[in-house]
């Protein structure tokens, strides 16, 4: 894709999963990948498999919900690589969502630490990475929300709620950066078959889901992966503001 080359990208949550499947994907289109993450040891997997390749990768760890830990996994990016072109805003906790109910039952610290992790989170890595993409003139940001923001799930509450306040954040950073040459986007995606998802569902579970979409797979880390690319990309470059769907066509939004 094009503008990808010797660009520098940080993946705030790229140990495992979705981030791991973009580090590698960036890297394979000649980005130098930071990839931060509590999980430490996953991190430094994956920048292994891509050094390994001939690709430039480092780990940092960090957590998403603590304020200097952002601000260090940005400055080690800017210190590694000179500066940030794009951040991939990728970190959840997906274990909250096993006991994440609904409005009347859900725990209130489940709830407190989802929107800490999954959206101040993002909130964070806003903050810290805007400033060094403006000193660049511009670059982009890609958020990974979930279909769950908008299908009004019985279920999932503070997941839910979290992701929709992700797209608001996106959407005013759009609006916010925009003619400073800032991009700003969401990936909403289906069920993507990760560890982690599948230890979760089993099969009977994935053959459900299968039949809500329109296609002929479930989801892989490589679809998100290649979307994150392209609107990273020169190729996205006209594409600003969207929360978009990469789901298999399980949802059709107008
Ligand atoms: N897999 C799916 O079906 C699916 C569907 C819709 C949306 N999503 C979203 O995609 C993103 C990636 O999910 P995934 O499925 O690859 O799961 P994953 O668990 O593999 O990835 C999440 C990553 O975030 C990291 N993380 C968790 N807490 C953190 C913290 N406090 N600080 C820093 N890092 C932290 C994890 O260690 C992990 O590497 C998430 O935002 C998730 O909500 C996933």
């Amino acid at each position: 894709m094009r503008g990808l080359k010797d660009k520098v990208a940080v993946i705030a949550g790229g140990a495992t999963g979705i981030g791991a499947a973009t580090a590698v994907r960036l890297a394979e289109e000649g980005v130098a990948v930071v990839i931060g993450d509590i999980n430490l040891e996953g991190a430094v997997a994956v920048a292994g498999r891509i050094t390994k390749t001939g690709g430039q990768a480092a780990a940092v760890r960090f957590d998403v919900s603590d304020d200097s830990s952002v601000r260090e996994l940005i400055a080690a990016a800017v210190q590694a690589y000179g500066g940030i072109d794009f951040i991939h805003v990728n970190a959840a906790d997906l274990s909250l969502c096993l006991t994440d109910t609904d409005a009347v039952d859900v725990a209130l610290d489940l709830f407190d630490r989802t929107i800490a992790v999954n959206l101040r989170g993002h909130l964070l890595c806003t903050r810290h990475a805007i400033p060094e993409l403006l000193k660049r003139g511009g670059g982009a940001i890609v958020y990974t929300s979930s279909g769950a923001a908008y299908v009004g799930e019985p279920e999932r509450v503070s997941y839910a709620v979290s992701k929709s306040g992700i797209n608001a954040l996106m959407r005013h950073v759009a609006s916010r950066w925009g003619k400073d040459g800032i991009r700003s986007n969401a990936i909403a995606p289906g069920l993507v078959l990760t560890d982690g998802s599948r230890a979760s569902m089993d099969a009977e579970a994935q053959e459900r889901m299968l039949a809500l979409g329109r296609s002929t797979r479930l989801g892989t880390p490589d679809d998100i992966a290649s979307m994150v690319a392209l609107l990273f990309s020169d190729d996205g470059e006209w594409v600003n503001g969207q929360v978009i769907s990469v789901d298999g066509g399980i949802t059709m939004r107008g």
